[in-house]
Protein backbone atom coordinates (compact mmCIF):
# COMPACT_ATOMS: atom_id res chain seq x y z
CA UNK A 1 0.00 0.00 0.00
CA UNK A 2 1.31 3.62 -0.99
CA UNK A 3 0.18 6.81 -0.83
CA UNK A 4 0.73 8.72 -3.58
CA UNK A 5 -0.55 12.60 -2.22
CA UNK A 6 -1.93 14.45 -0.23
CA UNK A 7 -4.50 17.77 -0.03
CA UNK A 8 -4.54 19.84 2.99
CA UNK A 9 -7.29 22.48 3.79
CA UNK A 10 -7.19 24.57 7.26
CA UNK A 11 -5.80 21.77 8.46
CA UNK A 12 -3.81 22.57 11.73
CA UNK A 13 -0.91 25.11 10.54
CA UNK A 14 -1.31 24.42 6.75
CA UNK A 15 -3.98 26.81 4.79
CA UNK A 16 -3.61 25.38 2.21
CA UNK A 17 -1.05 22.72 0.67
CA UNK A 18 -0.34 19.48 -1.61
CA UNK A 19 2.15 16.92 -1.29
CA UNK A 20 3.32 13.73 -3.81
CA UNK A 21 5.00 11.11 -2.36
CA UNK A 22 7.60 8.52 -3.71
CA UNK A 23 6.77 5.22 -3.55
CA UNK A 24 9.14 4.39 -0.95
CA UNK A 25 8.80 7.26 1.27
CA UNK A 26 10.06 10.60 2.40
CA UNK A 27 11.84 12.32 4.70
CA UNK A 28 9.82 15.84 5.66
CA UNK A 29 12.26 18.46 7.89
CA UNK A 30 12.19 21.53 9.00
CA UNK A 31 12.12 23.86 12.04
CA UNK A 32 10.31 22.87 15.13
CA UNK A 33 6.92 23.81 15.24
CA UNK A 34 6.52 23.48 11.34
CA UNK A 35 4.53 21.57 10.89
CA UNK A 36 5.98 17.64 10.02
CA UNK A 37 3.65 16.09 12.81
CA UNK A 38 1.06 17.46 11.64
CA UNK A 39 1.79 16.51 8.29
CA UNK A 40 1.93 12.79 9.63
CA UNK A 41 -1.47 13.49 11.19
CA UNK A 42 -2.92 14.32 8.09
CA UNK A 43 -2.03 11.43 6.21
CA UNK A 44 -2.34 8.75 9.06
CA UNK A 45 -6.06 10.48 9.26
CA UNK A 46 -6.58 8.06 6.18
CA UNK A 47 -6.08 5.36 7.98
CA UNK A 48 -7.67 5.78 11.64
CA UNK A 49 -10.40 7.63 10.57
CA UNK A 50 -9.29 10.03 13.29
CA UNK A 51 -5.94 11.77 14.66
CA UNK A 52 -3.08 9.65 16.64
CA UNK A 53 -3.25 12.18 19.06
CA UNK A 54 -5.84 15.29 19.02
CA UNK A 55 -8.95 14.26 21.41
CA UNK A 56 -11.01 16.09 18.84
CA UNK A 57 -11.43 17.07 15.35
CA UNK A 58 -11.78 20.67 16.17
CA UNK A 59 -8.33 20.94 17.59
CA UNK A 60 -7.64 20.28 13.89
CA UNK A 61 -9.29 22.89 12.43
CA UNK A 62 -6.76 25.58 11.46
CA UNK A 63 -7.44 28.48 13.88
CA UNK A 64 -9.63 31.32 13.19
CA UNK A 65 -11.77 28.60 10.51
CA UNK A 66 -14.83 27.23 10.51
CA UNK A 67 -13.88 23.49 9.13
CA UNK A 68 -11.09 21.06 7.36
CA UNK A 69 -10.21 18.98 4.83
CA UNK A 70 -8.09 16.30 3.74
CA UNK A 71 -8.04 14.49 0.67
CA UNK A 72 -5.46 11.77 -0.45
CA UNK A 73 -4.88 9.20 -3.18
CA UNK A 74 -3.60 6.14 -2.09
CA UNK A 75 -3.23 2.65 -3.93
CA UNK A 76 -3.77 -0.96 -2.47
CA UNK A 77 -4.03 -4.33 -3.99
CA UNK A 78 -3.49 -3.13 -7.08
CA UNK A 79 -6.65 -0.44 -6.99
CA UNK A 80 -6.49 3.25 -6.46
CA UNK A 81 -8.09 5.46 -3.91
CA UNK A 82 -9.45 8.62 -3.72
CA UNK A 83 -9.97 9.65 0.00
CA UNK A 84 -12.01 12.91 1.12
CA UNK A 85 -12.43 13.74 4.85
CA UNK A 86 -13.67 16.87 6.06
CA UNK A 87 -14.78 17.80 9.80
CA UNK A 88 -16.34 20.62 11.10
CA UNK A 89 -17.00 21.50 14.97
CA UNK A 90 -19.64 18.95 15.01
CA UNK A 91 -19.43 16.32 12.75
CA UNK A 92 -17.26 14.94 9.76
CA UNK A 93 -17.85 13.53 6.42
CA UNK A 94 -15.61 10.93 5.28
CA UNK A 95 -16.01 9.70 1.51
CA UNK A 96 -13.76 7.15 -0.07
CA UNK A 97 -14.06 6.86 -4.20
CA UNK A 98 -16.99 8.87 -3.54
CA UNK A 99 -18.89 6.64 -1.39
CA UNK A 100 -19.57 8.28 2.00
CA UNK A 101 -18.26 5.39 4.65
CA UNK A 102 -21.03 5.55 7.77
CA UNK A 103 -18.77 4.31 10.38
CA UNK A 104 -15.17 5.06 11.07
CA UNK A 105 -14.20 1.65 11.65
CA UNK A 106 -14.84 0.61 8.05
CA UNK A 107 -11.78 2.73 6.96
CA UNK A 108 -9.49 -0.43 8.88
CA UNK A 109 -10.43 -2.35 6.11
CA UNK A 110 -8.13 -0.32 3.84
CA UNK A 111 -5.04 1.60 4.85
CA UNK A 112 -2.70 0.80 7.18
CA UNK A 113 -0.24 2.74 8.92
CA UNK A 114 2.04 1.84 12.19
CA UNK A 115 3.06 5.50 13.81
CA UNK A 116 6.54 5.30 15.78
CA UNK A 117 5.56 8.15 18.51
CA UNK A 118 8.25 9.52 20.86
CA UNK A 119 5.22 9.07 23.35
CA UNK A 120 5.41 5.77 22.38
CA UNK A 121 7.45 4.93 25.68
CA UNK A 122 3.85 5.02 27.33
CA UNK A 123 2.81 1.73 26.39
CA UNK A 124 5.89 0.50 29.03
CA UNK A 125 5.84 3.50 31.42
CA UNK A 126 2.16 4.07 32.04
CA UNK A 127 -0.81 2.05 32.72
CA UNK A 128 -2.56 -0.88 31.86
CA UNK A 129 -4.99 1.50 29.34
CA UNK A 130 -2.90 2.42 27.25
CA UNK A 131 -1.28 -1.14 26.54
CA UNK A 132 -4.88 -2.24 26.03
CA UNK A 133 -5.17 0.80 23.47
CA UNK A 134 -1.97 -0.29 21.81
CA UNK A 135 -2.91 -3.97 21.54
CA UNK A 136 -6.67 -3.37 20.47
CA UNK A 137 -5.67 -1.05 17.73
CA UNK A 138 -2.87 -3.72 16.37
CA UNK A 139 -4.97 -6.36 16.92
CA UNK A 140 -7.82 -4.76 14.55
CA UNK A 141 -5.45 -4.07 12.11
CA UNK A 142 -4.05 -7.38 11.46
CA UNK A 143 -7.86 -8.75 11.83
CA UNK A 144 -10.62 -6.73 11.09
CA UNK A 145 -13.04 -9.36 13.05
CA UNK A 146 -11.53 -8.46 15.97
CA UNK A 147 -12.27 -5.06 15.95
CA UNK A 148 -16.07 -5.61 15.51
CA UNK A 149 -15.44 -8.26 18.65
CA UNK A 150 -14.36 -5.13 20.34
CA UNK A 151 -17.47 -3.03 19.92
CA UNK A 152 -19.79 -5.62 20.74
CA UNK A 153 -18.05 -6.35 23.72
CA UNK A 154 -18.22 -2.77 24.81
CA UNK A 155 -22.09 -2.56 24.08
CA UNK A 156 -22.35 -5.59 26.28
CA UNK A 157 -20.49 -3.93 29.09
CA UNK A 158 -22.11 -1.52 28.70
CA UNK A 159 -25.16 -2.69 29.47
CA UNK A 160 -24.07 -5.07 31.95
CA UNK A 161 -22.52 -1.66 33.82
CA UNK A 162 -26.38 0.03 33.34
CA UNK A 163 -28.04 -3.21 34.43
CA UNK A 164 -25.33 -3.45 37.88
CA UNK A 165 -26.63 0.56 38.69
CA UNK A 166 -30.45 -0.83 38.17
CA UNK A 167 -32.61 -2.78 40.30
CA UNK A 168 -32.88 -6.02 38.11
CA UNK A 169 -34.15 -9.59 38.10
CA UNK A 170 -31.53 -12.77 38.56
CA UNK A 171 -33.04 -13.80 34.83
CA UNK A 172 -31.91 -10.75 33.38
CA UNK A 173 -28.55 -10.68 35.21
CA UNK A 174 -28.13 -14.28 34.07
CA UNK A 175 -28.73 -13.05 30.97
CA UNK A 176 -26.18 -10.45 30.56
CA UNK A 177 -23.85 -12.61 32.82
CA UNK A 178 -23.58 -14.92 29.55
CA UNK A 179 -23.61 -12.50 27.02
CA UNK A 180 -20.59 -10.73 29.10
CA UNK A 181 -18.87 -14.07 29.59
CA UNK A 182 -18.96 -15.37 26.16
CA UNK A 183 -18.06 -12.58 24.39
CA UNK A 184 -14.86 -11.68 27.18
CA UNK A 185 -13.67 -15.07 26.94
CA UNK A 186 -13.71 -14.77 22.97
CA UNK A 187 -11.87 -11.79 22.92
CA UNK A 188 -9.06 -12.96 25.08
CA UNK A 189 -8.58 -15.94 23.10
CA UNK A 190 -7.85 -13.50 20.14
CA UNK A 191 -5.93 -11.41 22.71
CA UNK A 192 -3.57 -14.60 23.54
CA UNK A 193 -3.72 -15.95 19.84
CA UNK A 194 -2.20 -12.22 18.33
CA UNK A 195 0.61 -12.57 21.62
CA UNK A 196 1.63 -15.94 20.37
CA UNK A 197 2.67 -14.25 16.73
CA UNK A 198 3.75 -11.19 18.22
CA UNK A 199 6.08 -12.03 21.09
CA UNK A 200 8.58 -13.94 19.39
CA UNK A 201 8.51 -11.10 17.02
CA UNK A 202 9.34 -8.71 19.58
CA UNK A 203 12.34 -10.72 20.91
CA UNK A 204 13.96 -11.23 17.53
CA UNK A 205 13.50 -7.85 16.85
CA UNK A 206 14.63 -6.61 20.19
CA UNK A 207 18.32 -8.78 19.69
CA UNK A 208 18.57 -7.42 16.57
CA UNK A 209 18.62 -3.38 17.63
CA UNK A 210 21.03 -4.49 20.62
CA UNK A 211 22.96 -6.72 19.13
CA UNK A 212 23.67 -8.41 22.47
CA UNK A 213 21.78 -10.83 24.99
CA UNK A 214 19.02 -9.02 26.66
CA UNK A 215 16.28 -11.00 27.27
CA UNK A 216 12.86 -9.60 27.03
CA UNK A 217 9.26 -11.66 26.87
CA UNK A 218 5.58 -10.46 27.11
CA UNK A 219 2.41 -12.29 28.38
CA UNK A 220 -1.02 -11.64 28.69
CA UNK A 221 -2.06 -10.74 31.99
CA UNK A 222 -5.75 -11.12 33.41
CA UNK A 223 -7.24 -8.77 35.59
CA UNK A 224 -8.41 -11.75 38.19
CA UNK A 225 -5.86 -14.73 39.02
CA UNK A 226 -6.63 -17.02 36.04
CA UNK A 227 -4.29 -20.06 35.46
CA UNK A 228 -5.34 -20.57 31.99
CA UNK A 229 -4.78 -19.81 28.51
CA UNK A 230 -7.20 -22.68 27.48
CA UNK A 231 -10.16 -21.26 26.46
CA UNK A 232 -12.71 -24.26 27.75
CA UNK A 233 -10.99 -23.58 30.98
CA UNK A 234 -11.06 -19.51 30.42
CA UNK A 235 -15.61 -20.38 30.29
CA UNK A 236 -15.66 -22.08 33.39
CA UNK A 237 -13.02 -19.59 35.72
CA UNK A 238 -15.18 -16.44 33.98
CA UNK A 239 -18.45 -18.33 35.09
CA UNK A 240 -17.10 -19.25 38.74
CA UNK A 241 -16.15 -15.60 39.04
CA UNK A 242 -19.33 -14.34 38.21
CA UNK A 243 -20.83 -16.90 40.31
CA UNK A 244 -18.82 -15.98 43.59
CA UNK A 245 -18.48 -12.03 43.26
CA UNK A 246 -22.13 -11.19 42.49
CA UNK A 247 -22.40 -9.14 45.33
CA UNK A 248 -19.42 -7.32 45.14
CA UNK A 249 -20.25 -6.47 41.80
CA UNK A 250 -23.66 -5.32 42.97
CA UNK A 251 -22.22 -2.98 45.34
CA UNK A 252 -19.73 -1.45 43.13
CA UNK A 253 -22.22 -1.20 40.76
CA UNK A 254 -19.92 -2.03 37.62
CA UNK A 255 -17.87 -5.49 36.31
CA UNK A 256 -14.66 -5.85 38.03
CA UNK A 257 -13.18 -8.26 36.32
CA UNK A 258 -12.74 -8.96 32.49
CA UNK A 259 -10.92 -7.54 29.03
CA UNK A 260 -11.25 -4.00 29.42
CA UNK A 261 -8.94 -4.10 32.90
CA UNK A 262 -6.42 -6.92 31.31
CA UNK A 263 -3.17 -5.74 30.89
CA UNK A 264 -0.09 -6.97 28.64
CA UNK A 265 3.04 -7.29 30.73
CA UNK A 266 6.24 -6.54 29.10
CA UNK A 267 9.49 -8.53 30.80
CA UNK A 268 13.14 -7.98 30.87
CA UNK A 269 15.78 -10.19 32.37
CA UNK A 270 12.57 -11.93 33.59
CA UNK A 271 11.29 -8.86 35.92
CA UNK A 272 8.37 -6.19 35.12
CA UNK A 273 10.11 -3.80 31.86
CA UNK A 274 8.08 -0.84 33.41
CA UNK A 275 9.75 -0.82 36.87
CA UNK A 276 13.47 -2.21 36.24
CA UNK A 277 14.16 -1.45 32.25
CA UNK A 278 16.47 1.38 31.28
CA UNK A 279 15.40 4.80 29.23
CA UNK A 280 16.88 2.95 26.13
CA UNK A 281 15.52 -0.95 26.89
CA UNK A 282 12.04 0.70 27.06
CA UNK A 283 12.52 2.93 24.31
CA UNK A 284 13.96 -0.48 22.03
CA UNK A 285 10.79 -2.12 23.35
CA UNK A 286 8.51 0.36 21.90
CA UNK A 287 10.18 0.39 18.59
CA UNK A 288 10.16 -3.49 18.75
CA UNK A 289 6.57 -3.88 19.42
CA UNK A 290 5.80 -0.98 16.59
CA UNK A 291 8.22 -3.74 14.20
CA UNK A 292 5.95 -6.63 15.18
CA UNK A 293 3.37 -4.87 14.73
CA UNK A 294 4.04 -3.59 11.21
CA UNK A 295 5.42 -7.37 10.14
CA UNK A 296 1.73 -8.79 10.91
CA UNK A 297 -0.33 -6.66 9.17
CA UNK A 298 1.90 -7.77 6.29
CA UNK A 299 1.53 -11.19 7.28
CA UNK A 300 -2.27 -10.82 7.31
CA UNK A 301 -2.94 -8.84 4.33
CA UNK A 302 -0.20 -9.87 1.91
CA UNK A 303 0.77 -5.99 1.80
CA UNK A 304 2.90 -4.11 4.39
CA UNK A 305 1.88 -0.95 6.17
CA UNK A 306 3.03 2.86 6.01
CA UNK A 307 5.19 3.32 8.73
CA UNK A 308 6.23 6.61 10.39
CA UNK A 309 8.90 7.75 12.48
CA UNK A 310 8.48 10.74 14.11
CA UNK A 311 11.26 11.91 14.71
CA UNK A 312 12.19 8.81 16.41
CA UNK A 313 15.30 7.31 15.16
CA UNK A 314 17.65 10.62 15.90
CA UNK A 315 17.65 9.04 19.64
CA UNK A 316 19.43 6.79 18.34
CA UNK A 317 23.14 6.08 17.27
CA UNK A 318 23.50 6.11 13.77
CA UNK A 319 24.01 2.50 13.27
CA UNK A 320 21.08 1.44 15.26
CA UNK A 321 19.41 3.88 13.24
CA UNK A 322 20.24 1.98 10.53
CA UNK A 323 19.85 -1.33 11.58
CA UNK A 324 15.96 -0.83 12.02
CA UNK A 325 15.12 0.80 8.81
CA UNK A 326 16.93 -2.32 7.07
CA UNK A 327 15.09 -4.67 9.45
CA UNK A 328 11.95 -3.32 7.44
CA UNK A 329 10.77 -5.02 4.51
CA UNK A 330 11.50 -3.15 1.63
CA UNK A 331 7.89 -2.78 0.65
CA UNK A 332 6.98 -0.59 3.28
CA UNK A 333 6.44 3.27 1.96
CA UNK A 334 8.38 5.02 4.86
CA UNK A 335 7.85 8.61 5.97
CA UNK A 336 10.22 10.60 8.61
CA UNK A 337 9.73 13.35 10.17
CA UNK A 338 12.90 15.54 11.67
CA UNK A 339 14.19 18.86 12.34
CA UNK A 340 17.73 16.95 11.37
CA UNK A 341 18.26 16.72 7.95
CA UNK A 342 21.81 15.81 8.27
CA UNK A 343 21.43 12.70 10.02
CA UNK A 344 19.59 10.70 7.58
CA UNK A 345 21.62 11.80 4.78
CA UNK A 346 22.92 8.12 4.20
CA UNK A 347 19.00 7.30 4.20
CA UNK A 348 18.12 6.34 0.16
CA UNK A 349 14.89 8.86 0.39
CA UNK A 350 14.46 11.77 -0.87
CA UNK A 351 13.70 15.08 1.24
CA UNK A 352 10.53 17.15 1.42
CA UNK A 353 11.05 20.19 3.20
CA UNK A 354 8.35 22.57 4.91
CA UNK A 355 8.39 25.85 5.06
CA UNK A 356 6.53 28.44 6.64
CA UNK A 357 3.31 29.41 4.84
CA UNK A 358 2.62 32.41 3.51
N1 LIG B 1 -5.52 24.08 14.88
C1 LIG B 1 -4.39 24.71 14.57
N2 LIG B 1 -4.39 25.81 13.78
C2 LIG B 1 -3.23 26.44 13.46
N3 LIG B 1 -2.03 26.04 13.87
C3 LIG B 1 -1.96 24.95 14.64
C4 LIG B 1 -3.12 24.23 15.03
N4 LIG B 1 -2.74 23.19 15.80
C5 LIG B 1 -1.41 23.26 15.89
N5 LIG B 1 -0.93 24.31 15.21
C6 LIG B 1 0.47 24.72 15.06
O1 LIG B 1 1.21 23.66 14.49
C7 LIG B 1 2.53 23.76 14.96
C8 LIG B 1 3.02 22.43 15.45
O2 LIG B 1 3.18 21.61 14.38
P1 LIG B 1 3.89 20.20 14.54
O3 LIG B 1 3.56 19.58 15.82
O4 LIG B 1 3.56 19.46 13.30
O5 LIG B 1 5.41 20.66 14.52
P2 LIG B 1 6.70 19.79 14.13
O6 LIG B 1 7.21 20.29 12.82
O7 LIG B 1 6.38 18.36 14.23
O8 LIG B 1 7.69 20.26 15.27
P3 LIG B 1 8.76 19.42 16.13
O9 LIG B 1 9.98 19.33 15.28
O10 LIG B 1 8.96 20.28 17.31
O11 LIG B 1 8.15 18.11 16.45
C9 LIG B 1 2.58 24.76 16.06
O12 LIG B 1 3.19 25.92 15.57
C10 LIG B 1 1.14 24.98 16.39
O13 LIG B 1 0.88 26.30 16.81
MG1 LIG C 1 6.78 16.90 15.62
Amino acid sequence: MKINSVKLFNFRNFNSAEYFFKPEGNIFYGENGIGKTNLLEAISYFAFGKSFRAKSDSELINFGSPFFRVEGKFELRNQSFDIIIAADKKQKKINLNQIPIKRISELYKYLKVVYFSPGDIDIINLGPSVRRRFFDLAISQFDFLYLELLRKFHKILKQRNALLKSQFSSIEKKSWDDQFIKISVKLVQRRIMYLQEFAPLLCSYYSKIVNQKEPVSLKYSHSIHFDTDDEKELLLQYQSFVRNNSEKEKIYQRTLFGPHLDDYLFMIFDKPAREFASQGQKRTLTISSRLAQANLIGKANGEYPIIMFDDILSELDKTRAENIINMLNNDHQIFIATPNKNLYRSFNLDFIKLDIML
